[in-house]
């Protein structure tokens, strides 16, 4: 056996499960009505079919004051019951082991939804919801904690396994436990005795409620990480004491807080189990199971967390929302199936932070189980001919589902390497993990029998002599040529030719942002990194600003300015001019209106929009029985929309 840790049961309190992968609490919005849902039984299902030993569920609200998100299950009612015993079944039937974690989001939320003020230990807004709470009055904390017990009641009757509190990252209890948002000066505020008083309250309550028969654990936050909150010292005498109170069965560790959001989900700029010395912190102070998380996305790493002694548990939330069958495949020793999450954040918390439903790049089944999960794809009724052209994103995954259908698939890319943009965009700074969704792919591909014809820019009329019955069309997009004035003069490129190093650029560097994401931020850092002079600007209010939803908004600043680049916002560039050396920009204040310049640049770099690239697909158009076209070829996007038109299209021809 590759894993023997991993794959080893493990006690928390009263119930074994059968490993040490716990598929981690995360937001769906795939509740219907404030109730738990049939979509979420196939999710969390899913997860257990593809062999996590534990699921716990996404935060549950426990009183009517905390709607902080529109889609909450609101488990205060006894409503849920039903629709719980059906998740629960579901999950059972797999040999899993469901807990519902329960939450009060305290100051974290607002009223807008509810109408209800806000509760929190001390009247002082959140940075992300700005509302300034209501200071809980003795009797609220009294009546949460009533509440937390009848929740926890209708999780124990709907059948789950056991509970975790959250009183990690946002939650009204670490908002007690910590300095920086209590300031009360009665009995729940100031020493550490004091601020512990209302989470033990809950604690206690749920304890009373369910039995000493029941697994009952908490998610601590290991650190706030910000100077004058919590530490790991302060949270390791915190962890202590929770279990000292002889009430707690395990401690489910997370990181940080609203304030620094990019560290509880870090994106691929953020180590790769970034959280694990926290986690042998705590686990050096306490004897009950330590749960572990934050970018354990491969089995190997895991297993050497458990070797190590550095945590009992390994939590795994974007892994396994990318590849389900994770835990499974890494027990059959199927690595190269593995479908390794990189960590990019855009469909998951990026659609969640937006109040999409979940979502992952990756992994179009999310959410959609019933639907095409696993067992779902049905062999073609005819095995037809395929043709596609393009191995970027959308190409790759339209093969594979053909492929694996029972076509006859041949692949067609003009490069000499499968990727298409990826190849380029990976090369972007801090960027190069963005390629594992390539790797993910090739493998896959193979095993579906597709024929893979690299370094072929095929036409219309050899693919017309080869008598295809369906051709799909996945050529992708490319940088536009003249997107402003001027950028037919010297020294003017795109960010692909920088990042494909066909460029000359001199030292002093203008880089035109009317994207706001990675294209734009991660060439500046690229050239930034070969200590050229950058500045950026932009037609936003600030440069990257479409990457706060992904969490990467903060460091990529950070870094940015650490390494000097400059930034305009808030233009309208016009007309890029002047000659090699002593290149201009021009263009208007978008408030003000007023006109003005910048320079003199060596050269200018135009991140200013693609065009299609669907001239095959004209060629081609009513002289193909079946001719489709995929993902950038019909509309610049991004990588998720290629892939998931690229699944869809794979299923249905
Ligand atoms: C979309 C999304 C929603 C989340 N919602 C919750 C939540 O409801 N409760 C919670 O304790 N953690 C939540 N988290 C944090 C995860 O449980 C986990 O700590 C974090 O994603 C880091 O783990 P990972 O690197 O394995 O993804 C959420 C994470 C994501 C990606
Ligand atoms: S969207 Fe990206 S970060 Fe989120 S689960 Fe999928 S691959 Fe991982």
């Amino acid at each position: 056996m590759m894993f023997p840790n991993l794959f080893s049961p493990l006690k928390l309190g009263t119930v074994e499960v059968k490993n040490r992968i716990s598929f981690q609490p995360h937001l769906t919005n795939l509740a219907v009505g404030n109730l738990p849902s049939e979509r979420q039984m196939y999710y969390w299902g899913e997860r257990a079919k593809g062999g996590a030993g534990l699921v716990i569920t996404e935060e549950m609200s426990v009183h009517p004051t905390d709607m902080a998100y529109e889609k909450l299950i609101d488990v205060y009612h006894a409503e849920v019951i039903p629709g719980f015993k059906k998740i629960t079944d579901y999950v059972h039937q797999f040999d899993g082991k469901i807990f519902a974690q329960l939450n009060h989001n305290g100051q974290q939320g607002d009223g807008s939804i509810s109408r209800l003020p806000v509760w929190a230990p001390s009247p002082m807004p959140d940075v992300l919801f700005r509302e300034t709470p209501k200071e809980m009055e003795h009797e609220d904390i009294e009546e949460v904690a009533r509440y937390f017990a009848r929740s926890a009641i209708h999780v124990r009757e709907g059948g789950f396994d056991g509970i975790e509190l959250q009183f990690g990252h946002s939650s009204l209890a670490r908002q007690f436990l910590s300095p920086l948002t209590n300031f009360r000066g009665d009995e729940y505020g100031g020493s550490l005795e004091n601020r512990m008083r209302a989470p033990l309250k809950f604690i206690s309550a749920v304890r009373k409620a369910v039995g000493n028969d029941y697994p009952l654990g908490i998610r601590m936050c290991a650190d706030e990480m910000i100077p004058g909150g919590l530490d790991l010292g302060q949270v390791q005498e915190i962890c202590a004491r929770f279990e000292a109170s002889g009430l707690i069965d395990f401690m489910d560790l997370s990181i940080a807080t609203f304030y620094n959001l990019y560290l509880v989900e870090g994106s691929m700029h953020t180590p790769l189990g970034y959280t694990i010395p926290l986690a042998a912190g705590v686990r050096e102070r306490v004897k009950i199971p330590v749960f572990c998380t934050g970018r354990i996305n491969d089995p190997v790493m895991a297993e050497k967390v458990l070797a190590n002694g550095q945590a009992d548990m390994i939590g795994m939330c974007r892994a396994l929302i990318c590849d389900p069958f994770l835990p499974r495949k890494a027990q059959e020793g199927r690595m190269d199936d593995i479908r390794y999450c990189i960590a990019c954040n855009q469909g998951c918390i990026g659609r969640i932070g937006m109040n999409k439903l979940l979502g992952c790049v990756q992994n179009p089944a999310v959410g959609r189980e019933k639907e095409w999960g696993e067992g779902t794809l049905t062999r073609a009724n005819t095995r037809k001919k395929v043709t596609i052209v393009g191995g970027g994103p959308g190409g790759l995954w339209a093969a594979k589902m053909a492929g694996r259908r029972g076509h006859s698939v041949t692949l067609y890319d003009k490069n000499e390497a499968l990727g298409g943009q990826v190849l380029t965009a990976m090369k972007g700074a801090g960027r190069d993990e963005f390629g594992v969704i390539i790797r993910n792919e090739k493998e896959q591909v193979h095993k579906a029998g597709v024929t893979v014809k690299l370094g072929v820019e095929v036409t219309a009329e050899q693919l017309l002599a080869e008598k295809p019955d369906v051709v799909v069309v996945a050529t992708g997009s490319r940088p536009k040529e003249q997107p402003v004035g001027g950028a037919d003069g010297p020294s003017v490129y795109n960010v692909w030719q920088v990042l494909d190093g066909k460029t000359e650029l001199g030292e002093k560097v203008c880089l035109i942002d009317y994207d706001g994401h990675h294209r734009a931020s991660a060439t500046a850092e690229f050239l930034a990194n070969q200590g050229k002079t950058v500045h950026v600007i932009t037609s936003s209010l600030f440069v990257g600003a479409e990457l706060g939803p992904t969490q990467d908004l903060y460091l990529t600043r950070q870094r940015l300015l650490q390494k000097g680049v400059t930034f305009t916002p808030d233009i309208a560039v016009m007309e890029v001019a002047g000659e090699t050396g002593a290149k201009t920009v021009k263009g208007f204040n978008v408030y003000s209106n007023q006109w003005d310049e910048w320079g003199p640049f060596d050269a200018i770099v135009l991140a200013m929009g693609q065009k299609v690239d669907d001239s095959l697909y004209h060629s081609l158009k009513g002289k193909v029985g079946e001719l489709y076209r995929i993902g950038d070829c019909v509309a610049p996007r991004k990588a998720d929309m290629a892939i998931w038109e690229g699944h869809r299209i794979g299923r249905e021809i």
